[in-house]
């Protein structure tokens, strides 16, 4: 089967064409132009825990629980998270990552396959596509914020995951570091719009170094198609770096990657990519 036939049943949110277009001429030029302490004090008197959650750790794994989670406690939260275009578009990245990793999973030749998540957060993508996998998994969920990791003890023992979920406290920077003798998998889901290109590079040719060959390495790219970036900046203190999945695939494929497959969510802001290691570790 196909790569791309491994996704075609999942169900993933969309904008409606009067959405969009009520986004683009409205919605989206107040959020990118009001005064940036007006946006704040309105979502300071909403008490919106995203806001919080991002002026706290912009970017941290709270703020994405927050929008994977559907009945947020905060009404204004509930607004940002049900109709805002990024908070469905990472809920899209989750289901697309987690099916392409289950599948991925379920191909590794020697179970249970070995998967490293970097930058992974409290785990849910990877417990995701661990318990939809036929075949057994063990994984190393690497993270430089320990907080994520109580959440994320619980988050393995409520889904059965204790036995088969091991948390570093780290930073991917330092990945050479800290990495396990052997992978088949691996996950850097959320995490290379927050690192420079060398940064990237580096992590790629430290994989390199323990992936055998035919083995895959899970990444995405995001675009500024959500329309608000300039509200991500000013208001939340979010400065995520922009990258094409070429532009990925160009810093994976000078480190032994390739035969990249790519796959987009449907409103177009991120692409998670599958690159394969070509070559590879003995
Ligand atoms: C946007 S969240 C993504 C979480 C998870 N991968 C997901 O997609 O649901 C980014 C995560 O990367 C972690 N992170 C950011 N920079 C990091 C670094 N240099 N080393 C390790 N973790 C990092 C943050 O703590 C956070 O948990």
């Amino acid at each position: 089967m196909a790569m791309k036939d491994w996704i075609i049943d999942l169900e993933f949110e969309r904008i409606s064409a009067p959405i969009k277009v009520l986004k683009k001429c409205i919605i989206n030029p107040l959020a990118n132009y009001l005064p940036a302490g007006l946006l704040k004090a309105w979502l300071r008197a909403g008490k919106s825990e995203l806001a919080l959650e991002n002026w706290k750790d912009p970017g941290g794994w709270r703020s994405m629980v927050i929008s994977y989670n559907a009945d947020p406690k905060q009404s204004i939260d509930r607004m940002l998270i049900k109709s805002g275009a990024i908070p469905m578009a990472l809920r899209n990245r989750r289901k697309l990552a987690a099916r392409l990793m289950a599948r991925l999973i379920d191909l590794v030749p020697t179970p249970p396959a070995q998967v490293l998540c970097l930058g992974a957060g409290p785990g849910h993508i990877v417990s995701d596509a661990m318990l939809e996998a036929r075949h057994d998994s063990r994984a190393t969920l690497v993270d430089i914020s320990s907080d994520a990791f109580d959440y994320g003890r619980q988050l393995a023992e409520d889904k059965g995951l204790t036995e088969r979920m091991t948390f570093i406290q780290g930073d991917v920077r330092d990945v050479h570091d800290q990495l396990p003798p052997h992978v088949d998998l691996v996950k850097m889901i959320g995490i290379c719009e927050y690192l420079e290109t060398p940064q990237i590079a580096a992590i790629a040719e430290s994989l390199a170094e323990v992936m055998p060959a035919g083995s895959s390495v899970v990444f995405n790219s995001i675009s500024p198609l959500h329309g608000t970036d300039r509200f991500f900046r000013r208001v939340l203190g979010l400065n995520m770096i922009y990258r094409t999945p070429a532009d990925l695939q160009a810093i994976f494929a000078a480190h032994g990657f390739g035969e990249f497959e790519t796959f987009a969510e449907p409103l177009g802001v991120y692409n998670v990519v599958v690159a394969k290691r070509l070559g590879g570790a003995e």
